[in-house]
């Protein structure tokens, strides 16, 4: 029988928590330890990877200034995940760890160094969540004087991900000797020079650090446009994916399985997880009021505005609220306009008024996902067997990361799924990407 299990991630952030709310976790200092107590909890649950997002940027978008970004906490503050990484590893032992990292912040000789060492560290459950960078902003933070065009920062990614590969492999399997006979601890016949001279990276190689665990860590990729998504497909181990309902969820799978087969990969080794924010509760009554309660907050719909305003570079203060939106493009984030304005790529704009597209916009999920445990897991269930796979990254509705929300899903959401034979119940392999083969 085919196994009717699916993945599971889970997608924060390290930085802009529930600062506010009264099961939040307040003032507490930036320590991890929200982010140790969300890892220990995934691990109980047995998902496949914590992924970590970053942006280089206080985001000025809406209204043209930083001032909603500060005085609400969206999308700031936002500390450093290279370090979370490192404390998380030495905390789980299943648990996948993939973190954000820029290819427009790093050389390239930094990253393939800073990864192989961080899947060193974790036993070989590392991820590099591959971002070209979408912000305006984060450009200039970088020392550029604009963003580069999509097309050009995902051709310079490729080039880019190739020089990262080739200094990885800079030493041969079998290069690391240890044989204190001869007092040799590598063989230098076996770690090579690379000389790379590309056309916008160049490196001479070889790495300094040791072939990490996974041969190289995990790839994780979120390209959205049609050119992004051609990246993706042409490199990850699991593509996250934003959408929205489940012909959107199948669409987009079916999109990463043809274009990674076209690109000469065996699509069944990208496992394609859709974004989620599930509002789980003990009875249907309570999980609907939580939600309803979020949506009709003071200052809704101006947070929701900044937020894609700041995924999007466009200033949403400047439409309409009761009037449907024109057609948009963007140099940023493609696939999260997309989604916010219910087109399909390409396609012509939804006639909703854009007070309705932040309403739809509420738990920022593919699917509506509010209920009991049971319920909810029900509802996962049914649309997996319809998209025919692979899994679901859990976001957290509104971006408000609780320990009660953590508990909601681990200790509640999860058990239901595994009692339903749609959730792994235990580890079977080590690394990430055997954890992420494993069906
Ligand atoms: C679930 C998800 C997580 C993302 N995380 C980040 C991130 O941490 N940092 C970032 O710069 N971009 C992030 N992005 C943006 C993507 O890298 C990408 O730019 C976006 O999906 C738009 O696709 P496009 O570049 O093909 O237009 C994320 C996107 C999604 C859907």
């Amino acid at each position: 029988m085919r196994d009717r299990r699916f993945h599971l991630g889970w997608f924060t952030y390290f930085g802009q928590n529930a600062w506010n709310d009264p099961l939040g976790s307040g003032s507490e200092p930036w320590t991890g330890d929200l982010h140790l107590d969300l890892a220990r909890a995934m691990e109980r649950a047995c998902f496949d990877y914590m992924l970590i997002e970053d942006t280089l940027s206080i985001p000025a978008v809406y209204k043209g200034s930083r001032e909603t970004y500060l005085k609400h906490a969206i999308m700031v503050p936002k500390q450093d995940p290279v370090p979370l990484a490192a404390i998380l590893g030495t905390a789980t032992r299943n648990l996948g760890l993939v973190i954000t990292l820029s290819t427009l912040a790093y050389k390239p000789f930094m990253l393939a160094r800073l990864i192989a060492t961080l899947d060193h560290m974790t036993r070989g459950r590392f991820g590099w969540n591959i971002v070209t960078t979408a912000e305006h902003a984060s450009a200039l933070n970088l020392g550029l004087t604009e963003l580069p065009p999509r097309q050009l920062r995902y051709d310079m990614a490729d080039e880019y991900v190739e020089l990262v590969e080739r200094l990885i492999g800079t030493w041969e399997p079998g290069a690391v000797v240890r044989d204190a006979a001869t007092d040799t601890y590598a063989d230098a016949s076996k770690v090579h020079a690379l000389n790379f001279e590309g056309r916008w990276y160049s490196s001479s190689g070889p790495l300094t650090t040791t072939p990490p665990p996974q041969g190289r860590p995990a790839y994780i990729q979120a390209g959205g446009s049609p050119r992004g998504r051609l990246f993706a497909a042409t490199h990850a181990d699991s593509v996250i994916a934003s959408t929205t309902g489940i012909a959107g969820m199948k669409s987009y799978r079916d999109d990463i399985r043809r274009l990674a087969a076209g690109a000469g990969r065996n699509p069944d080794d990208i496992k394609v997880l859709s974004l989620i924010a599930p509002v789980v509760a003990e009875t249907r009554a309570q999980a609907q009021e939580q939600y309803e309660r979020a949506l009709a907050s003071p200052g809704y719909t101006e947070r929701a505005l900044a937020l894609f305003s700041s995924f999007t570079d466009i200033d949403f203060s400047q439409f309409d609220l009761d009037a449907p939106l024109p057609p948009l493009t963007t140099n940023a984030e493609q696939g999260a306009l997309d989604k916010f304005c219910q087109t399909q790529p390409g396609g012509s704009p939804s006639p909703k008024t854009l007070r309705q597209l932040v309403r739809d916009s509420g738990t920022t999920g593919a699917l509506d996902l509010v209920g009991t445990p049971d319920d909810v897991a029900d509802m996962m269930g049914d649309a997996m067997a319809q998209v025919g796979g692979d899994g679901f990254l859990i976001a957290t509705p509104f971006h408000r990361l609780t320990r009660v929300y953590i508990d909601s899903i681990c200790d509640g959401l999860v058990p239901a799924l595994q009692r339903r034979g749609l959730a792994r119940s235990a580890y079977t392999t080590t690394t990430l990407r055997q954890t992420l083969r494993e069906f």
